[in-house]
């Protein structure tokens, strides 16, 4: 099995979606948690960008001390010095440059030549290096990057002391094949690559991301990096429960595994969604309030005489207390059954069906029936058998 590093950025590229601002007590918060959870690397943030973001970076790097602690910087000496200010107290402390690659970064936002892309990273790079222990460097839009240029950028940064390439499919445009084809390439051609680290950093643009970081991770990816809940800029950045949980779930397909502790998941997973606002959709992967429910009838039995009928994953794996059955106009008897004992009632034979018969015509007058329409109903037939 190999070990893949799990680099969180819910508190950078994850606090880049739309509407979030995290207090400084707030990312320490979620820092602290993420350290439970185990992930390898945690970006506080990008110390440049504002006195907040600063004074965050440096009271997350202040209290962590079994994940590195990363801060974002632009390739400009002046970002790089405000990230080495903000992480000096940390116990281990890692710089993340980045500089687009792309030729539309390069024509409307750089508006620099290759050459001079060239000189910038390999200037930065060996300035980062000569302050930080660990460097990791991002060729912004690596996935609308050509080919050759993104071999020289690669090759110019590993020269200059980067021990972490990451390759960011910045707009979510690769498919899965595209994306792990560039791990391939990577590292057939840089001269020295072995010596680093390589790294996924997929966005969801077209829902790809979590196939896309897996292909990464199945052509020689040694660490992805993502968000708890999948947030981040526009569709978000790839989900790291999603992943974790499909290496654990496919080991013989992936031969890999993360370090995280899995039954940290929802609370983690609770506690971002709680601090930044941004609400879980109920059928999100892995996190959802109904990624462990069930209400056909059909389904309902299966799971009662065994659960893996329809779930590969336990609840209990990711931190959820137990499945949920939920009691609905697709539900069977059986399960109604085992939720009337749940309620305290042993209904059996002409009783049970009796019930279960109003239950069903309530079930189509109402959206939601509740336990207390439930204990109503059972009242009733008892009352008057
Ligand atoms: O998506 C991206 O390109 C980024 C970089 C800053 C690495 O988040
Ligand atoms: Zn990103």
């Amino acid at each position: 099995m190999r070990k893949i590093l799990v680099f969180d950025t819910t508190l950078r590229d994850g606090e880049q979606s739309p509407g979030v601002n995290l207090s400084i007590e707030e990312k320490v918060e979620i820092a602290l948690q993420l350290e439970r959870l185990g992930v390898d690397l945690i970006e506080a943030g990008f110390a440049a960008s504002s006195p907040g973001d600063f004074a965050a970076v440096k009271a997350v790097a202040e209290r962590i001390k079994d994940a590195r602690v990363v801060s974002l910087a632009r390739a400009v000496e002046a970002d790089i010095d405000a990230a080495w200010e903000a992480l000096r107290g940390a116990a281990q402390p890692c710089l993340h440059t980045f500089l687009a690659t792309s030729p539309i970064h390069r024509q409307y936002k750089l508006r620099m030549s290759k050459e001079e892309v060239l000189a910038r990273v390999e200037a930065m790079v060996r300035y980062a290096a000569a302050k930080f222990p660990e460097v990791e460097f991002s060729p912004e839009d690596a996935g609308r990057t050509e080919h050759d240029f993104l071999v020289e950028v690669v090759t110019v940064a590993v020269r200059a002391g980067a021990t972490t390439i990451n390759i960011p499919d910045t707009v979510g445009y690769l498919t899965p094949e595209e994306y792990g084809y560039l791990f391939r390439l990577l590292r057939e051609k840089v001269p020295g690559i072995e010596k680093v680290r390589l790294s996924a950093h997929c966005h969801d643009d077209l829902g790809l991301a979590t196939a896309n970081t897996l292909a990464a991770i199945q052509n020689g990816a040694d660490q992805f990096e993502g968000t708890i809940n999948g947030i981040g800029e526009r569709a978000g950045n790839v989900a790291i429960e999603e992943v974790a949980l499909a290496l654990e779930t496919r080991k013989g397909v992936y031969q890999a595994t993360t370090g995280l502790k899995l039954t940290e998941i929802a609370r983690t997973s609770r506690l971002v969604s709680r601090l930044t606002g941004m609400i879980v959709p109920p059928n999100k992967a892995i996190v959802g309030a109904n990624a462990f429910a069930h209400e056909s009838g059909i389904h309902q039995d299966g799971v009662l005489k065994e659960a893996s009928t329809y779930e590969i994953i336990r609840p209990e794996t990711v931190g959820f207390a137990s499945n949920r059955l939920v009691l609905g106009k697709h539900s069977g008897r059986h399960a109604f059954r085992e939720h009337l004992r749940a309620l305290g009632y042993n209904l059996e034979g002409e009783q049970l069906d009796a019930v279960f018969r109003q239950f069903k015509e309530l079930c189509d007058r109402k959206k939601q029936v509740t336990d207390d329409d439930i204990l109503a109903l059972v009242e009733q037939r008892l009352a008057h058998p």
